[in-house]
């Protein structure tokens, strides 16, 4: 009873590359808080990383360890449904019939599409240009009232809402209509050699971006050379971006503000502080980590664990799908 008076959250992840700290702080932890007051679906979105040419070794294993990675992050399987895309094959399903209620123009517009094809020029690819159609039908399937997404993926979120206006004008209430949820980061997480750009796992230099599965060594390392700026005071003046940086994700790692930042660090220069910094991600990491060593050791749990929200996954799904079949006139069983 109690789980149904719950608003329902889906989101799902790409597993191109492990996490940074900036998909930590960002999704990872906003999923894991509202597992506690919301029933919630959470997903691997393998169908959606094939946009992009894989390595299909790597990827299979970036699944896995992205499934992982949930799991010793804290969520519960048991408690939430925890899904990797490709083993629900509604999805792929319902994208199909969505695509002949989506338009042509408004796929063109989305914003995504035009950098990933400036981006990717030898191969744009169709599932590029449908790929918001498929993420609708993620959303759809599920009848999602929220859906946690960063900024970048609100357009998208959008289109899913003009595809639910359309099709249940036609049909009548056959899809919930989705909330945008932009998810406030615990810490807003830029690059440590740009801090103007974004932290991104597929940053060529290495020592821009931290992985939630870096070595406690690495990760100081990366932080000592962290870009900063000529002064020496530890303060959020403008202008002041590799600092900014570094001290919101000391706050999202310990939880201080950057008042209790400025004070702790006063006349004690950039060297303690990116030491701090280091250190502090680092023990925040570490019980994720250990509990993914112990995780990665233990196959049989995992593909369990992958069965089961699958099973899930699929019965709650098909339900909708087979509703949307009888709406537009297939012959039902
Ligand atoms: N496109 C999203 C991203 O790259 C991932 C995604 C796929 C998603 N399906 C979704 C997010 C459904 C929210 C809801 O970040």
């Amino acid at each position: 009873m109690e789980q149904e008076q719950k608003k329902k959250i889906l989101s799902l992840i790409q597993p191109t590359n492990t996490p940074t700290i900036g998909n930590y702080f960002g999704a990872m932890c906003n999923w894991i808080k509202m597992q506690e007051e919301f029933d919630c679906t959470y997903g691997i979105a393998d169908l959606h990383s094939l946009t992009v040419r894989q390595d299909p070794v790597k990827l299979r294993a970036q699944i896995k360890e992205s499934y992982a990675l949930l799991i010793a992050s804290g969520l519960d399987p048991e408690r939430s449904t925890l899904f990797v895309q490709s083993h629900n094959p509604n999805h792929s399903e319902l994208a199909w019939l969505l695509n002949c209620y989506t338009q042509f123009g408004e796929l063109s517009r989305m914003t995504q599409f035009k950098d990933k094809s400036a981006k990717h020029p030898d191969n744009i690819n169709a599932g590029l240009f449908t790929y918001p159609v498929l993420m609708a039908a993620d959303i759809l399937l599920y009848q999602a009232d929220m859906v946690p997404v960063g900024v970048d993926q609100m357009q998208h979120l959008e289109l899913a809402r003009n595809i639910v206006q359309r099709f249940n004008g036609v049909y009548g209430d056959v899809f919930t209509m989705p909330e945008g949820y932009l998810t406030k980061a615990t810490a807003k997480v830029m690059s440590l050699q740009d801090p103007t750009k974004k932290m991104s796992k597929s940053d060529e230099n290495v020592n821009a971006s931290v992985s939630v599965l870096d070595d406690r060594d690495t990760i100081i390392r990366k932080f000592k050379r962290a870009v900063t700026d000529s002064e020496t005071e530890v303060c959020a003046r403008e202008g002041k971006d590799g600092i900014i940086n570094l001290m919101s994700i000391y706050g999202g790692a310990t939880g201080k503000s950057f008042e209790e930042i400025e004070a702790e660090f006063k006349g004690r220069g950039y060297g303690d502080f990116k030491l701090a910094v280091g250190e502090a991600v680092a023990d925040k990491l570490a019980p994720m980590q250990e509990e993914y060593k112990r995780l990665s050791a233990d196959r049989s749990y995992i593909e369990t664990c992958m069965k089961q929200g699958a099973e899930k996954a699929y019965k709650v799904s098909r339900k909708t799908l087979q509703k949307v079949q009888k709406k537009v006139g297939f012959v039902v069983f």
